[in-house]
């Protein structure tokens, strides 16, 4: 497999972040050949021009449907001869088009211990819910939201008095932590899928 990597962005892009970092440094073995944000104002674009990466926005606006847009999208991938790709923060549920294009090839992670809270302000539900653990989830992903197979999890306490901020800030922590290890196993070929789970191999 070769180990080039398209992220998919709408934000801040702290988990950009840390890939490009983790590249920079060495510490992971890849190459992102595009960041592509869904919104022309993502912070995170910013962080992919400082890494020298190359960027494209493309408004989901634009596109009559989910389809075409992830069309377009699967484009710019190919284009770049993408072989998996991370979804950091993008707020895009994708369509059959670009999850069948990249099988198990796709990644993504979520600030919950799933399957519980998927979806937005996942966080806020935790504490809502009352939990006592929380954390984060690295994912294959499939045709359902925040649902495929689970490569990596970390637990994050939820103490007692915990906002949604202050939990989302120390399950950042985490993430950051959980992402680039994720997609080290599978670029090193360690994730064998069987069913709805992944199994890591050693
Ligand atoms: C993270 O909490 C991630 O788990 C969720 O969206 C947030 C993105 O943060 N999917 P960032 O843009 O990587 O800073």
């Amino acid at each position: 497999m070769s180990r080039t990597l398209g992220v998919l962005i709408s934000g801040r892009g702290s988990n950009l972040q840390v890939i490009l970092d983790a590249i920079d440094e060495g510490r992971l073995d890849a190459y992102v050949a595009i960041v592509i944000s869904n919104k022309n104002d993502a912070p995170g674009l910013e962080r992919a021009r400082k890494a020298g990466a190359t960027t494209a926005v493309l408004s989901h606006e634009d596109y009559d449907s989910r389809e075409a847009f992830d069309e377009a999208v699967l484009g710019r991938l190919s284009e770049h001869d993408v072989e998996v790709v991370c979804l950091a923060g993008f707020m895009r549920i994708l369509s059959p088009v670009l999850v069948r294009a990249f099988p198990n090839r796709i990644l993504n992670i979520h600030p919950s211990l799933l399957p519980a809270f998927v979806g937005l302000h996942a966080q806020k539900q935790a504490v809502e819910h009352g939990v006592k653990v929380s954390g984060c989830t690295v994912h294959l992903v499939d045709e359902e939201l925040d649902h495929g197979p689970i490569l990596l999890q970390q637990t994050v306490p939820v103490l007692e008095d915990d906002t949604e901020e202050t939990l989302s800030a120390r399950i950042l922590e985490q993430e950051h932590k959980l992402y680039t290890e994720a997609i080290r196993l599978v670029l090193d070929g360690k994730v064998r899928v069987d069913g709805r789970r992944a199994i890591i191999e050693t």
